[in-house]
C-alpha cells in the first residue's frame, strides 16, 4: 500500500494584523503539523473581498501576513504557502459546489449572521456563499484535517456537508475533513475586556498583534479589564479574568500560572501583580516573533519567491482533484 501522509489545510483572511487567536487558534498547531502531515496552508485573499472592498493594501497585507506566519514558525520547505488567487482552480470547483449548497442553511450560518449585523449595506452573494468558497478550498486538496479555532467549526461541519452532497450525487471523490486542534477541543482565545473572542479588525486595545511593540502589549494588559476579585473561595471567574488566566497559561510557566491560580481561589488575588508578570511573559514571547516577521517583510521578493513556489505545488494538487471531479460529474 502507498504510504501517503494525511493532508492537512488551513488559511486565514489578509484583513488586518496576526493577533493571538490566530496564533493560539491556528498557527501553533500549522506550524507543528508541517512536520507530521502533508501542509497546505493559504492566504484567503477572495475571501477578504467579501468585507473588503477596498484593494489597494491588499499586496502589502498579504505579504506581511506570510511573513508573520513563517516568523511564526511556517517553513516553506515543509509545508505549501500560496495565495488562494493564484489557483484559479478553486473557483471552478466554488461554482460546482454552490450548486449544492441551500438558500436555508446559507443564511442560518453564525458567521454570515454576523456580517448582516456588521455591515447591513452590503450583504452580497459572496458573504452568503462564503462557506462554499471555503469548503471548496478544502476539498481541492482533499484536505482531511483542518486546523482552525472555535469560530471556524461550523464553516468545517457544512464542508462535510457538501463533500457528502457530492459524493452521493455524482461518486465517491472527498474524504470528509474534520476541524483539529492538538490540544482536542478547538481553541477560542477572549478578546482583553472578555466581551468576544479577539479579532483583526474589532478593538485594537482588546487585542494583541505579533506587530505590537513591548509598550504597547505591556500597556494593553494593563489596560485589561479586571475586579476587585473574587469574595469567596473557589469562585466561577468572570469571562474577562478567564481570558487573562488562558493568555497566562500560554506564554507563562506552570508554577506562574499555578501561583495565581491558588491566589484566586484563595481569595487573595492582586491582578495588578498577574498582569505585570502576564505582560512580561507576552513580551518575550512575541519580541523576537515580531522581529523576525519585520525583518523578513524587508525583502519582498523573498516572499513573493515563497509564493510562487507554493502556487506551483497548490495548483498540481488542486488540477488532481478538478479532473477526478469533472470525470465524476460527466464532463
Ligand atoms: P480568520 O482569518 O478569521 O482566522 C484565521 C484562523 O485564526 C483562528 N482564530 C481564532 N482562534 C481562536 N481564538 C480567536 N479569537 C481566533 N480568531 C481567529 C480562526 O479560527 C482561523 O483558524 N474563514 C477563515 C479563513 C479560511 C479558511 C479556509 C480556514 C478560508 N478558507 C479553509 C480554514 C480552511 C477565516 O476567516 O479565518
Amino acid at each position: 500500500m502507498e504510504n501517503k501522509k494525511e493532508i492537512v489545510l488551513s488559511g486565514i483572511r489578509p484583513t488586518g494584523f496576526l493577533h493571538l487567536g490566530n496564533y493560539y487558534g491556528a498557527l501553533r498547531n500549522w506550524a507543528r503539523m508541517q512536520y507530521e502531515y502533508d501542509c497546505y496552508f493559504f492566504i484567503a485573499d477572495w475571501h477578504s473581498l467579501t468585507t473588503h472592498a477596498d484593494t489597494k493594501d491588499l499586496k502589502t497585507n498579504t505579504r506581511r501576513m506570510v511573513s508573520e506566519l513563517v516568523a511564526g514558525g511556517l517553513d516553506p520547505e515543509k509545508c505549501v504557502i500560496y495565495l488562494q488567487s493564484d489557483i484559479p482552480e478553486i473557483a471552478e470547483l466554488y461554482l460546482y459546489l454552490n450548486m449544492l449548497a441551500y438558500r436555508g442553511e446559507l443564511e442560518k450560518t453564525s458567521t454570515f449572521k454576523d456580517k448582516v449585523r456588521q455591515q447591513p449595506e452590503n450583504v452580497n452573494a459572496g458573504l452568503i456563499t462564503y462557506p462554499v468558497l471555503q469548503a471548496a478550498d478544502i476539498l481541492i486538496h482533499r484536505a482531511l484535517k483542518v486546523p482552525v479555532g472555535k469560530d471556524q467549526e461550523q464553516h468545517i461541519e457544512m464542508t462535510r456537508n457538501f463533500a457528502e452532497r457530492f459524493n452521493h450525487r455524482y461518486g465517491e471523490v472527498f474524504p470528509l475533513p474534520v476541524a483539529f486542534n492538538y490540544g482536542g477541543e478547538l481553541v477560542k482565545i477572549l478578546n482583553l475586556d472578555g466581551s468576544g473572542k479577539m479579532s483583526k479588525s474589532e478593538n485594537q486595545m482588546n487585542t494583541i498583534y505579533l506587530n505590537d511593540d513591548d509598550v504597547l502589549i505591556t500597556r494593553k494588559i494593563m489596560k485589561a479589564k479586571t475586579d476587585q476579585g473574587p469574595v469567596a473561595v473557589n469562585s466561577k471567574k468572570p469571562d474577562y479574568i478567564q481570558g487573562l488566566f488562558t493568555l497566562l497559561s500560554l506564554v507563562s510557566k506552570k508554577d506562574t500560572v499555578d501561583k495565581f491560580e491558588e491566589d484566586f481561589n484563595q481569595c487573595r488575588i492582586r491582578y495588578g501583580d498577574m498582569k505585570k508578570q502576564l505582560a512580561e511573559d507576552l513580551v518575550s514571547f512575541i519580541r523576537p516573533l515580531r522581529e523576525n516577521a519585520q525583518r523578513l517583510q524587508q525583502n519582498p521578493a523573498h516572499i513573493d519567491g515563497i509564493l510562487s513556489d507554493g502556487a506551483g505545488k497548490a495548483r498540481k494538487s488542486a488540477r488532481a482533484t478538478l479532473v477526478k471531479v469533472r470525470e465524476a460529474i460527466g464532463f
